[in-house]
């Protein structure tokens, strides 16, 4: 009698077991990827502060032009930037493959360009424009 009940049991919270195992496993991996982007933000974040920061600023024209709002905008049309004339002749736009090219090798995606600088680590490219997407722009709101 206690075995026979012990197999019902088994029989009955099995399939409720599964399920959730498979609600934990879904919410597992619906939650990763969320984790993910969010500490490669966090490290792009770093990585801007330490290695483009000499040059550049979110808001502020420096030796390098303003970034907010960069993803999604035309290359060399930062206000009041004076940029080279291979940049501001340039009809490129700049979404997440050209910012990545760029930061690999600024000279294979505008030959003449001005910036003198690159990110040799791929992840390291990754992050920081996964950062430059967070940085929207006030006056149009755009979020790309
Ligand atoms: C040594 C200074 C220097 C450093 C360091 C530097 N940049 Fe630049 N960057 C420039 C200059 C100067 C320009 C403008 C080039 C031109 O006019 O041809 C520029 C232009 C750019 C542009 C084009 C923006 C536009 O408005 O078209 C992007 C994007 C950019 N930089 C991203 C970065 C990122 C991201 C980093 C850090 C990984 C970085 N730069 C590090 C000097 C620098």
């Amino acid at each position: 009698m206690a075995s026979a009940q012990a197999i019902a049991m088994t029989y009955a919270t099995t399939p409720l077991g599964a399920v959730v195992w498979l609600a934990a496993a879904t919410a597992a991996l619906w939650a990763v990827p969320v984790h993910v982007a969010a500490q490669s933000v966090e490290r792009g974040k770093m990585l801007y502060e330490a290695r483009c920061g000499a040059c550049h600023s979110v808001d502020a024209n420096r030796i390098g032009p303003a970034h907010r709002g960069v993803l999604g905008r035309k290359a060399g049309s930062a206000p009041g930037f004076a940029y080279s004339r291979a940049l501001a002749g340039s009809k490129l736009v700049w979404t997440r493959d050209n910012l990545l090219a760029w930061l690999k090798d600024p000279e294979s995606v505008i030959p003449g360009q001005g910036m003198n600088y690159s990110l040799g680590e791929a992840s390291e490219r990754e992050d920081v424009v996964a950062y430059l997407a967070t940085l929207t722009s006030p006056r149009t709101g755009a979020a790309r």
